[in-house]
């Protein structure tokens, strides 16, 4: 028995099955490759579900989280606040777009900044109802869950949902959903469902993550944009996983020249520690009374100080420039073995949030969730970590570290390549059989 299969085993008998987990036990990471307790090598195409833009354990975040460690560990901010918080809020104010005076909070995970933002949007605008998408994904807490327009695996068992929560379609040009069908739908919902004046917020990620890599295109968002002033509602943008360079912009809404109202972050913010933060116009983050917003550990130290350096090395090492090579790079490759295998059906994202989508047939684009499974299994296999999205989970995924090694790279692309062209040649054998 290897230590992996032992732990799988632990893990089965110790930990809930909710907790969903891949069978690969890390023992040690840098920048993009890790190591299992086996001591295998992986390429890590995953980067913690694009928490290590700046890779893992970049060595000035681990500078700066060990220097902090040394001054203090946590107070909470509320009891003795620091300068760090006040000084990355500045930071943040300054980077989110938009022409106006702005906050910021912190938090800790993305579900957390969500929940912030709906609380500070219903607080300014003194309404209750929400807007999400089809195919969004916002977290896994109540109100997530209500916004999250995906069932499996995150709605299935775990309602009643809190109410006031509406989908509208969101755009896929791959799927026939034009930005005029989708502005449609959002008529159909207020003619039939809920009155615009009584929505707070439109809540949407400008990529969607785990819905599948849509990119909304820029003149969807722009029509949110107008239909939010028209009405008071608050534009809120949710960049959990599509900000902090990943895009090859700071964050992803600016490649569409939209300015939103809040802003949603995580993830690639606190370079692998848990970090999330809202920024936006000062007039709305300001609604709420003291004490409102916060808790025990929003802004930790150590976290704050670790995004302080991620910022830093953003800019030192231009990963929003290195976004858009790697992404390049990605899609080169994918669009070729696009032009040998019908079974991808699509391929797309924006900067290095790039995907590619399984078919059974390029004309009926029937999902297939089986073959996207098997090529996960053969990458495993072959020493890369691949992640799936997609409602139909037919989608795979690649979020490689903005800090990856041009060697590295193409390594995991070969691997990717060869692990399609293992899945499909079984998958195919077996379809014939
Ligand atoms: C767009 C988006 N919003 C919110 C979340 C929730 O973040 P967390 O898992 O940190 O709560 C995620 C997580 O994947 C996400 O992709």
């Amino acid at each position: 028995m290897t230590k992996s299969t032992d732990l799988k085993a632990r893990k089965a008998a110790a930990v809930p099955n909710g907790v969903g987990t891949r069978g690969i036990y890390v023992a040690k990471a840098e920048n993009s490759e890790l190591w299992d307790v086996d001591g295998r090598r992986y390429i890590d195409f995953a980067a913690g579900i694009a928490v290590l833009n700046t890779g893992h354990r970049h060595p000035k975040v681990m500078a700066a989280v060990a220097q902090q460690a040394e001054a203090f560990t946590h107070t909470c901010f509320h009891v003795t606040p620091y300068e760090s918080y006040v000084r990355l809020a500045e930071r943040l104010n300054a980077l989110v777009p938009g022409d106006f005076p702005k906050k910021t909070l912190f938090l800790n995970s993305g579900a957390e900044a969500v929940e912030n933002a709906i609380k500070i949007a219903r607080y300014h605008t003194k309404r209750s109802a929400v807007i999400a998408f089809s195919g969004g994904f916002h977290g896994r807490t109540h109100m997530t869950m209500a916004l999250t327009g995906k069932v499996m695996p995150y709605k299935r068992g775990f309602g009643p949902f809190p109410a006031e929560v509406y989908h509208a379609e969101f755009p896929q040009p791959y799927r026939g959903v034009t930005t005029a069908q989708a502005l449609a739908d959002l008529d159909r919902l207020f003619h039939g469902d809920v009155d615009p004046k009584s929505v707070a917020a439109i809540l949407i990620e400008p990529v969607q993550g785990e819905g599948g890599f849509n990119v909304a295109p820029a003149d969807f968002l722009r029509a949110l944009r107008t239909l939010c002033d028209e009405h008071g509602i608050v534009f809120i943008a949710d960049e959990v996983q599509g900000g902090i360079a990943r895009t090859g912009k700071m964050f992803s809404i600016e490649h569409a020249g939209v300015v939103p109202d809040l802003m949603t972050m995580a993830k690639g913010l606190g370079g692998g520690f848990p970090l999330s933060a809202v920024t936006g116009r000062a007039t709305i983050m300001d609604s709420a009374h003291p004490g409102g917003l916060g808790g025990t550990y929003g802004g930790n130290p150590i976290c704050i100080a670790a995004a302080h350096a991620v910022l830093d090395v953003i800019e030192a090492e231009g990963l929003c420039g290195k976004a858009a090579q790697v992404g390049q790079r990605m899609r080169t490759q994918l669009e070729a073995l696009a032009k040998q295998l019908p079974c991808i059906g699509d391929v797309r994202g924006l900067g290095a949030m790039v995907a590619f989508e399984l078919v059974k047939d390029p004309k009926t684009k029937e999902p297939d969730p089986e073959l996207t499974a098997a090529i996960l299994a053969h990458a495993e296999r072959r020493g890369l970590i691949l992640l799936s999205c997609g409602t139909a989970a037919n989608v795979v995924r690649l979020l490689a570290p903005l800090t990856i090694p041009d060697a590295v790279l193409e390594e995991g692309l070969t691997l990717l390549a060869a692990a399609v062209r293992d899945a499909y040649g079984v998958e195919s054998a077996r379809a014939v059989a």
